[in-house]
């Protein structure tokens, strides 16, 4: 029996029909920004605001994805990838962000989708990660609940357009970072410090989903979250209050609402503002009916009622406010574990607590990991990326899935993030999250060793599936 044999039996072997997947989403990675009538999107505006993107960088090229998409899949195929996660830009499908849609830009999703089921690797569309149409923003962006119904439009329309090549949509990416780093930290496009401006944000990031799962009437629909395993530095009362806080913003928030239809009442009260733009309906609108929860997951937070410790879990590449609107006295303190290069703690235990917790307490879900990786420093040596932090993070948490799926979490799918090195954010190409690198002078692609194994644990997997599935 070869090691790999070894660990697959050690805990990587998932039921059959598990979807194995990676993740990308559109601003990161596709570049063409003024090609087939795209329109401009906060991102194009907030990477040209000096001192928001680390280095200067910005993503007009990206990896040109755009042009090397089949590439690409080759890759994914490659790997064995039976599904996909990838974003559509909404400036490529409308413009300005409303009114007739821009064919081309469509086009482009068609030809990604086909080719994609061409490979047999399942696409999972994500409607929202991140790239509102400028025009959008400057009616008022998401603190404008206007925008919510604008989405549901676009939704329905790429939705009309799609629905023959895709089986899974999906509505707005991690609408926590949307609101709270687009709006109250400012370290995420539009950048602007408005706390109460990022709750409105929040709710209408919520209502936007809500309102497009009824119009797309979609096959199978999802919600995304991006979860956290969140520790209390002490037992004392100040801290406890400190992790009830944070869990409420950055979990409760969004999971009662989508899978419950509800406001947490203590979040609403840490808040201490006028809460009138929740409208009467709106809670049942957000709380439609889902077919899949997608999880992104990361790390855990050790946070404190004291002052003292940081005002975020890992420190900002950038200059910005604290995201926790209502919340601002708690502070961030190391929990002791290993970190990636993102400074984020390495707990793949956070996982199986969250995992666990999301089916203890809310209604059942099916669910899938949308997003899991690390960034660690890489280095190219004679045209190889040995990478084994990458390696051992994945290991780690497909183990901590296995155990979720152990105790009786459904658990259908794992899309590691990210499929290549890719644009990240306020950090810009400083961080390499992918198991493929990119030599971004080049576009030159190479499969890192991280990516080598997770083929051969998909082999490995996929062996024991029914060969028509
Ligand atoms: C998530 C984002 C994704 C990427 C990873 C590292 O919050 O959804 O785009 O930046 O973090």
């Amino acid at each position: 029996m070869t090691t790999q044999e070894e660990q697959t039996r050690a805990g990587l072997r998932f039921p059959a029909g598990f979807a194995w997947g990676a993740a990308t989403s559109a601003y990161q990675i596709e570049g063409a920004v003024a090609e087939d009538g795209r329109g401009a999107s906060i991102w194009d505006t907030f990477t040209r605001t000096p001192g928001r993107i680390l280095g200067g960088h910005h993503a007009d090229v990206a990896i040109d994805h755009y042009h090397r998409y089949r590439e690409d899949v080759a890759l994914m195929a490659r790997l064995g990838l039976s599904a996909y996660r990838f974003s559509v830009s909404w400036p490529r499908i409308q413009p300005g962000g409303s009114g007739p849609v821009n064919s081309k830009g469509l086009d482009f999703y068609k030809r990604l989708t086909d080719e994609l089921r061409r490979h047999d690797i399942d696409p999972w569309l994500t409607l929202y990660h991140w790239d509102l149409p400028q025009e959008l923003e400057d009616a008022g962006g998401w603190p404008n609940r206007d925008t919510a119904y604008r989405f549901a439009e676009y939704a329905a329309a790429v939705h009309e357009a799609l629905k023959d090549h895709v089986h899974t949509f999906s509505t707005v990416n991690e609408p926590w970072c949307a609101a709270f780093l687009g709006y109250a930290s400012g370290e995420h496009a539009p950048g602007r410090r408005e706390p109460e401006n990022a709750i409105r944000g929040a709710h209408h990031l919520n209502l936007a989903h809500g309102l497009a799962v009824q119009a797309m009437n979609a096959r199978r629909v999802g919600g995304c979250v991006n979860l956290y395993a969140i520790t209390p530095a002490t037992g004392s009362e100040r801290d406890l209050d400190a992790a009830r806080r944070i869990d409420g913003l950055q979990n409760r928030f969004f999971l009662d609402a989508l899978l419950m239809g509800r406001y947490p009442e203590d979040v609403l009260a840490d808040l201490s503002m006028e809460l009138d733009f929740i409208e009467p309906g709106d809670m049942r609108t957000i709380g439609a009916p889902i077919d899949v929860l997608l999880v992104n997951y990361y790390s855990r937070f050790t946070v404190s009622g004291e002052p003292g410790g940081r005002a975020s879990a890992a420190a900002a590449p950038t200059d910005s406010a604290s995201p926790w609107v209502g919340s601002e006295h708690v502070s961030f303190v190391s929990g002791g574990r290993p970190v990636t290069a993102m400074g984020w703690e390495i707990d793949e235990g956070g996982l199986v607590e969250i995992l666990t917790r999301v089916a203890r307490e809310y209604p059942p879900i099916p669910m899938v990991i949308s997003e899991n990786g690390a960034a660690f420093d890489d280095v190219l040596v004679d045209g190889r990326v040995h990478d084994p932090e990458r390696e051992a993070y994945v290991r780690a948490h497909l183990a901590a899935c296995r155990q979720a799926i152990d105790l009786g979490v459904p658990l259908e799918g794992y899309f590691a993030w990210s499929l290549m090195d890719n644009f990240e954010w306020a950090w810009g190409y400083g961080k390499r999250f992918g198991l493929v690198r990119v030599d971004f002078e080049t576009q030159e692609r190479l499969l890192k060793d991280s990516a080598l194994w997770y083929a051969e644990i998909i082999r490995q997997n996929r062996r024991h599936e029914p060969t028509d599935s």
